[in-house]
């Protein structure tokens, strides 16, 4: 297991002498919020920073996976360039990602600005959201160095190796998860399909812009941090996945909210192209599926027990998510505006 940032005083130097911020004037502290990586405070005798340590997973060994990073930060400052208000980490010569001992970190500037829990979240907030990926999917920039995205899904017999082995370690829901296989088969299926169909349409976006990937400032703005999922994406795609989000997909959807976040986005200078929304809803499943496979592999995590809590978690909420979206998917992928 990597040391947590707090036990590497001299990663913390080297950090703020290669990115020149100053000398370290507070304790270290974590900072909580995402479910992947972790991320620490640090004050300095100049300004204060929030330093994102890559989790254990990454391979940093991987040429292609260090200028992913590098190029969805690049990805960041470019729509800062446009407008878009986002952070982006510090950078050293090219490279925003910095590499100590085979651990990653990204360093950006604090920011006093928080995301919203789910229940604070208003119409106000996800309506902000669609005008700014309208603003986003017109700006349609170009960012050298971006390679084709990868096609997240698990093969069928490592969906059915997971299911197994979650019951095999007595995981909380194996028996639920072993009543779906056949559906997550049938959703890992059509989702090789829609990836196709909505390659035809493609153009660089956050590709993650859920409510833990936004924070707000005193003035109610939307401030986009969290670039590692940016990527070439059908923006059809894009605002149909934030506007299930944002309309409570993960708790109670709120239907009539999901289509003014559509009409938001729609009244922004968004297009909403028809032929593409089926292949998004597809598309958006095989997501939702690609995350509860990788959190059940953290839900039987024999070594880290943070990682085995998270996991254990979102397998819950990730697997209600999925059937509810398969129970509206009819009606929200055929356009039409009366789903219960
Ligand atoms: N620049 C910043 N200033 C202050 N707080 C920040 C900053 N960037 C991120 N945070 C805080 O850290 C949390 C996690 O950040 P982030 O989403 O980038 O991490 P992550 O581990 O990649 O998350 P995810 O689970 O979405 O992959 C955010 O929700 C926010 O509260
Ligand atoms: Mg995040």
């Amino acid at each position: 297991m990597i040391k947590p940032l707090s036990e590497h005083p001299d990663h913390i130097q080297y950090l703020c002498s290669l990115l020149d911020i100053g000398t370290q004037s507070r304790q270290l502290s974590r900072v909580y919020g995402g479910f992947h990586h972790k991320m620490w405070r640090l004050d300095t005798d100049r300004s204060t920073y929030a330093i994102k340590q890559l989790s254990e997973d990454t391979d940093l060994s991987n040429s292609d996976i260090i200028s992913h990073y590098n190029v969805t930060e690049a990805i960041a400052e470019t729509f800062v360039s446009h407008g878009i208000s986002a952070i982006f980490a510090l950078k050293r010569n090219t490279n925003y990602l910095q590499i100590i001992e085979n651990t990653g970190y990204l360093v950006y500037p604090w920011s006093n600005a928080v995301a919203l829990d789910e229940n604070r979240i208003s119409k106000k907030h996800a309506l902000k959201i669609a005008s700014v990926l309208a603003m986003m999917h017109q700006a349609n920039i170009v960012v050298p160095g971006l390679k084709e995205s990868q096609l997240d899904i698990h093969p069928e017999e490592k969906i059915i190796a997971l299911v197994q082995r979650a019951s095999e370690c007595n995981a909380r829901s194996a028996k639920a998860l072993y009543e779906e296989l056949q559906s997550f088969l049938s959703i890992a299926d059509s989702y090789k399909a829609a990836v196709k169909i909505l390659e035809k349409h493609v153009l660089i976006s956050h590709g993650d812009l859920d409510q833990k990937n936004v924070l707000w400032d005193a003035t109610d703005n939307p401030i986009l941090i969290d670039w590692e999922s940016a990527r070439k994406l059908n923006p059809t795609y894009e605002i149909v996945l934030e506007a299930t989000d944002w309309s409570g997909i993960t708790s109670k959807f709120d239907h009539s909210l999901y289509e003014k976040i559509i009409s938001a986005y729609k009244q922004a200078g968004g297009v909403i192209e028809s032929d593409f929304l089926h292949a998004s809803f597809d598309c958006i499943l095989g997501d939702w599926l690609y995350w509860l496979m990788y959190n059940i592999a953290r839900s039987v995590d024999l070594e880290d027990a943070e990682q085995r809590s998270i996991g254990t978690k979102q397998v819950d909420l990730v697997l209600s998510t999925i059937l509810r979206l398969k129970h509206l998917l009819p009606k929200l992928a055929s356009g039409s505006t009366s789903v219960c």
